[in-house]
């Protein structure tokens, strides 16, 4: 907890969140890699400490690919010491990759089967969230899944609290949940043991090839 004030309070805007996610939280957003079979593809976006990282790691089978993805230096310094050089030694080079930047910038691989994204969209400006999950969700093989969330009950909470600008990025983040779901198989479910409580969103690629991977711009 304390690793994550320090290096949170370094940006802020990022973060975008008072403490790391919860076990349950945790569980919850990794889940859909425990059924599919064979071996595995998978991204992380925006680990912070890890608690997400952990619950995968865990999870990883022989054969299983993982790339990371964190552009705050000090968590990248803190998962490769505490977590990563570790789980490293038992598996082939190169399993295991910290993809220290911008998830907008940093290489990707085509078709991940599985993404499991932390980061904080409500703080971001709509073109950066359009720009992220059009990457995230080129990068997902058509039936792959991918889960991010968001705080339970926030957006209309915040809403009189957050000026004209604030209402009107959560009203596109919502649009474009909307619109990922009329594509795209789209399930979400309230997690309450976490602070504060947390909506996991699992978003399953339609196989259709002629599905948009940016459904919001239609
Ligand atoms: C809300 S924290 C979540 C940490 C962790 N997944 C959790 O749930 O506790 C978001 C993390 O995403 C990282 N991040 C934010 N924007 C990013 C970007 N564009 N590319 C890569 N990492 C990013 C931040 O540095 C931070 O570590």
């Amino acid at each position: 907890m304390l690793n994550f004030i320090r290096h949170a309070m370094r940006d802020l805007k990022g973060t975008g969140a008072i403490a790391p996610s919860s076990p349950a939280l945790a569980e919850r957003m990794v889940a859909p890699l425990s059924a599919m079979p064979g071996k595995r593809s998978i991204l992380e976006v925006g680990p912070g400490t890890g608690p997400f990282t952990e619950v995968i790691l865990d999870a990883l089978r022989a054969g299983d690919r993982l790339d990371i993805c964190e552009f705050n230096d000090g968590f990248c310094d803190h998962l490769e010491r505490g977590m990563l050089s570790r789980h490293r030694e038992a598996r082939r080079p190169g399993d295991i990759r910290l993809l220290r930047g911008d998830v907008l910038a940093v290489p990707l691989e085509p078709s991940y089967d599985a993404i499991v994204c932390g980061l904080p969209f409500t703080n971001f400006q709509t073109p950066v969230v359009h720009a992220i999950f059009g990457r995230m969700l080129s990068s997902l093989r058509p039936g792959g899944r991918m889960t991010f969330f968001r705080y339970y009950l926030v957006r209309g909470a915040q809403a009189p609290f957050i000026g004209t600008r604030g209402r009107a990025r959560l009203r596109a983040l919502a649009h474009l949940e909307a619109a990922i779901g009329r594509e795209h198989a789209l399930h979400t479910e309230v997690v309450l043991a976490n602070v504060p409580p947390a909506v996991a969103v699992t978003v399953t690629r339609s196989t259709d090839p002629n599905t948009s991977t940016a459904p919001w711009l239609a």
